[in-house]
């Protein structure tokens, strides 16, 4: 089946999704429990949660590397639980190879499928320029900054074929200016090239700025807790004074869920503040 064909209402859709992590002579850990997703063709969906409730783990599941206790994952209405290879994943620590050139880099799925190389690399070759890596084709990556980096391992996502995309915080470890860039950015991209996206971020407004719908995850165990769509008008601008009185609304909805899990362990804690692990924004400069 080629990938990137859309079929099925769903491009992925997680159902009844458990997963409990066996430890050696120690309690298991349930991870997650009854988690349900339903992402459609094109959009762009956020996963949104605090550190630990198992974003990286739905992840890890959707893209086949482990199993779920229970539950299935369908990718365009066909049963691909446990199978890798239908999504596009890039990990929330996704490495550059340090001894492989960028081009080398972003090819690399295509070896490993054992694609016409050669094919892949004049492919690739004509992206360099969209994605601001113009003339670092054959630098290696030490050479490149932490945002070329990130969008070097986008490409390498991207160039994997696949109609869907996972992103595990590709921009966390990146300074507030150069996130709000990247952001920007990656609407272009996916405007431009038409994939599904399933973003993974901790930051509130990140997910509010960038997404059509957004998946509040709560954890112990980690579920789906609240779905919101994000009914911004496109394309968008940060800080759009005109829509901030309605992104204001989201994020309070946002965090009414988010203070319900987690009950403040510090009895001078406000209403006010969010919780360790979740992001409101302050440091990318939006509100
Ligand atoms: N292989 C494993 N064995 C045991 N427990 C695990 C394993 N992988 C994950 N966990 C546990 O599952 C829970 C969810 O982890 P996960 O990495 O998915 O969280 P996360 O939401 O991605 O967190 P972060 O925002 O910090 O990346 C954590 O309690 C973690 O310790
Ligand atoms: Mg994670």
């Amino acid at each position: 089946m080629n990938s990137t064909e859309r079929r099925g209402d769903f491009a992925l859709q997680v159902s009844g999704m458990s997963k409990q992590f066996s430890r050696r002579r120690r309690p298991p850990v349930l991870a997650l429990e009854n988690v349900n997703l339903n992402v459609g063709h094109g959009e762009f969906i956020s996963l949104l949660g605090p550190s630990g409730c198992g974003k990286s783990t739905v992840f890890n599941m959707a893209a086949g590397l482990i199993t779920p206790t229970q539950g299935r994952i369908l990718v365009n209405g066909e049963d691909v639980t446990g199978q890798a290879g239908h999504v596009g994943y890039m990990l929330q620590k996704d490495l550059l190879l340090p001894w492989r050139t960028i081009l080398k880099n972003v090819t690399l799925g295509a070896q490993l499928l054992g694609r016409d190389v050669k094919a892949a690399e004049e492919e690739a070759r004509g992206l360099f320029r969209r994605f601001g890596l113009e003339g670092f084709e054959d630098a290696w990556p030490s050479n490149l900054s932490g945002g070329m980096r990130q969008r070097a391992a986008v490409m390498r996502t991207l160039l994997s074929g696949r109609e869907i995309l996972l992103l595990d915080e590709p921009f966390g470890a990146l300074d507030a200016m150069t996130r709000g860039a990247m952001q920007a950015w990656l609407l272009d991209i996916w405007q431009e090239f038409g994939r599904t996206v399933v973003f993974v971020t901790h930051d509130i407004d990140e997910a509010v700025y960038l997404s059509d719908r957004i998946a509040v995850m709560g954890s112990r165990p980690g579920t789906v807790q609240l779905e919101v769509d994000v009914d911004l008008p496109r394309p968008r601008v940060p800080d759009d004074v005109s829509t901030a009185e309605h992104r204001a609304a989201i994020k309070r909805q946002i965090l009414s869920v988010i203070h319900n899990d987690e009950a403040p362990v510090d009895p001078l804690a406000t209403d006010e503040r969010p919780p360790a692990g979740v992001a409101t924004g302050a440091a990318n400069g939006r509100s």
